[in-house]
């Protein structure tokens, strides 16, 4: 694959907030800057606007843990590509990390279209899907959301509310580290964080008719998760695992949704060369 942007970028200490991220996440970095770029690229001329969601967007800038290096986060790697988007959209709860979102991006992006939203994404959903551009035959609008929650605190219905139109997803499902953790507490009839995950609330006769192993929850969810998905007219997901560097155990997937092959098919190229790259971050 032809290759000139790497969504690894070092910067330095601005004295604005810098949240601190495990060594994995520059897989990650990898994998969203390496969709954006080859996604821009490949799109800009068949469509009249393309606009990049990124729903827990951080403050912009991350520290290595490992190595306390700073990079550019997922939303200021968004910007950085060399063909923008028409617009770009933020959201982050955090009010310190949202302020050192906003000033970063007026700071080195003052000419681009960022509109950036703060608060829970799950509740400002409607004010997010109001200001990304309208959809008609004579304005086209292709959209690339990015969803990196901590936890499963993401509701379907926030997925659902954007997936009506055409949106391509690559969604960190925190499944290993959230759900494994949590089996019994989230089992409890009491518990709604995997209905509210899921959409549905007969999971739990579903999980019961699988006959599957409490290990193997996180295989339940995301197939679940995969065949609502498929509901909304999704295509085969394409799931990317990052593992604990060290210890080599699962942290999270990384997975990609889209309606179209073309999608499925530059995800894959950009999987592929992540995947070659890693070790070669910074
Ligand atoms: C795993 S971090 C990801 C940050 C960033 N995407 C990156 O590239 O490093 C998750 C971020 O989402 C924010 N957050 C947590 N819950 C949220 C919610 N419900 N809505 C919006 N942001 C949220 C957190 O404050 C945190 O900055």
């Amino acid at each position: 694959m032809k290759k000139n942007f790497n969504p690894v970028i070092p910067v330095e200490d601005d004295g604005l907030e810098i949240p601190e991220v495990g060594i994995w996440s520059i897989e990650k970095y990898q994998l969203v800057g390496g969709y954006c770029d080859i996604f821009t690229k490949g799109m800009r001329s068949k469509w009249n606007n393309l606009v990049y969601l990124d729903l827990f967007a951080g403050a912009g800038f991350a520290k290595i843990r490992e190595n306390k290096d700073i990079i550019k986060s997922s939303a200021l790697i968004s910007l950085s590509i060399p063909t923008k988007f028409d617009k770009y959209i933020f959201c982050e709860e955090n009010n310190d990390l949202f302020l050192a979102l906003s000033e970063r991006v007026a700071r080195e992006f003052k000419n681009i279209d960022v509109e950036i939203f703060e608060g829970d994404c799950n509740t400002r959903i409607d004010d997010i899907k109001k200001s990304s551009p309208a959809y008609s035959k004579e304005n086209t609008v292709l959209t690339f959301c990015f969803i990196d929650p901590f936890n499963l605190n993401l509701n379907f219905t926030t997925v659902q509310t954007l997936a009506n139109e055409l949106v391509d997803f690559l969604v960190l499902q925190a499944l290993h580290m959230d759900a494994n953790r949590n089996f019994k507490l989230y089992l409890n009839e009491n518990n709604e964080t995997i209905s509210n995950y899921l959409g549905s609330t007969n999971w739990r006769d579903e999980w019961e008719k699988s006959k599957l192993l409490p290990k193997e929850f996180v295989k339940f969810l995301a197939n679940q998760y995969d065949a609502k998905m498929k509901e909304l007219g999704y295509l085969t997901a394409v799931r990317h695992q990052i593992r604990y560097p060290d210890k080599n155990v699962p942290l999270y997937y990384l997975t990609f949704y889209s309606k179209h092959e073309r999608g499925i098919d530059f995800f894959k190229k950009v999987n592929d060369y992540a995947t070659n790259q890693l070790g070669f971050g910074i």
